[in-house]
């Protein structure tokens, strides 16, 4: 399996990197991506109507996640047919200039590479209370990955964008199911224009797999999943945020906390954007038993757009807080790995850690209940039992 998938990956960069693009390019990619779930690659299959895999945590020791352990988040079925050689990307809208690249032209541009930590906005909402509707993700949908591939500003650029240009829409090539709204959502014109906000073609240095997007997905990064639209085939310059069931009420989140289980108002809450400062314990892992004597507890840490710079561990189940060591990997819109070196007694104990970053921002005990479940950013919890 392993080597096929490498080869099949091999197959598709030599493709990618020749001036014309082979047939074998778009067999390649209906092939090299296939899941056979339920849990192929050790993902938790939280959906397979449409497909959505979660990544247990105790995957989450390495900076970069490769690839087969990335989560996946799909609202419709994924494209049927996706061919590199037919494939095109069309910009326009606001723009004086609108124009069609193909992926060849695409690739042709500068590469700018950019490591993110990639979370659905829906990511721990099974851990709200009271529960919501909508995929019950546990901890694991997120990832961090090197995406890389041309600046959208340089696209958007030379379209020439119009005054009136204010937000960038992204259209995928989702197979939608019925009358459904298509997943359609835009950015406003100042992230698009960030010299970090990708038409992104690779994942970790390999053409994007089709889970993840083949041949073309946005990359907003700091921001939550839902912006970096996959299989991308249209960006069109608006004078105005999109208006459509992904931007509302999809993907909103109150201007004031209210009670849990709460209704809350249209006109009451705001666009999810930036993902907020949060933690995961990657070990030991909830219910584990442990020799007593030295135990490295250890995670993950992010912050979106902001910087991580502090995760503590209680072992006292939150009463008394210990600094841990961040790992030396960084980079602005990637997660830290941590550690904390515990000298465990036996008993039984619950493992906290929380996060703060660079705005200020600490993990707050209780999260910000709203009905759609989004941004679940509670310190993490494991209960485990030293011998
Ligand atoms: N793009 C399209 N076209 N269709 C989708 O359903 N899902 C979004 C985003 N881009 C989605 C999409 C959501 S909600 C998330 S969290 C991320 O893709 C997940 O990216 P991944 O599947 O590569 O992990």
């Amino acid at each position: 399996m392993n080597s096929r998938r490498n080869f099949l990956k091999q197959a598709s960069a030599a493709a990618l990197a020749g001036s014309a693009i082979s047939p074998l390019l778009s067999w390649a990619a209906s092939q090299n991506s296939t899941i056979d779930i339920p849990g192929e690659n050790g993902l938790i299959v939280r959906s397979s109507r449409f497909l959505d895999l979660e990544t247990p945590v105790e995957y989450f020791n390495t900076w970069l996640t490769p690839v087969p352990h990335f989560f996946v988040r799909n609202h419709m079925h994924e494209p049927s047919e996706l061919d590199a050689a037919t494939w095109r990307l069309t910009v326009g809208g606001e723009v004086e200039k609108p124009f069609t690249l193909t992926l060849a032209e695409l690739s042709k541009l500068e590469t700018h590479s950019v490591v993110n930590t990639l979370e659905c906005a829906g990511n721990g909402r099974s851990l709200h209370r009271p529960q919501v509707p909508g995929i019950q993700w546990g901890k694991g949908a997120v990832g961090t990955a090197r995406f890389s591939g041309a600046r959208l500003r340089d696209v958007l650029q030379r379209a020439g964008i119009k005054p009136a240009g204010k937000h960038v829409m992204f259209r995928g090539l989702d197979d939608i199911p019925g009358k459904v709204p298509a997943f359609i959502r835009s950015v406003p014109l100042e992230k698009a224009l960030d010299a970090d906000t990708l038409i992104a073609t690779h994942m970790n240095g390999a053409p994007l797999t089709k889970n993840h997007g083949f041949p073309a997905r946005a990359l907003v990064p700091g921001w939550i999943g839902a912006a970096s639209c996959k299989w991308l085939t249209e960006i069109k310059v608006l004078d105005a945020e999109f208006v459509g069931n992904f931007m509302s009420p999809g993907y909103r989140f109150p201007n004031q906390p209210g009670k849990p289980g709460e209704a809350v108002k249209p006109e009451d809450t705001h666009p999810v954007t930036g993902l907020s400062v949060k933690s995961v314990i990657s070990g030991p892992l909830d219910g584990a038993r442990v020799a007593h004597g030295r135990v490295a507890v250890h995670g993950t840490a992010w912050a979106g757009e902001a910087d991580v710079v502090k995760v503590e561990v209680s072992t006292d189940g939150g009463t008394n807080w210990n600094a841990a060591t961040l790992g030396h990997d960084r980079a602005r819109y990637a997660w830290r790995l941590w550690t904390y070196d515990w000298k465990a007694k036996a008993g039984d104990y619950s493992i906290l850690a929380r996060a703060t970053d660079s705005q200020g921002r600490t993990q707050p005990s209780t999260p910000v209940w709203n009905p759609s479940g989004y941004l679940y950013n509670a310190p993490d919890q494991v209960k485990i039992h030293v011998a």
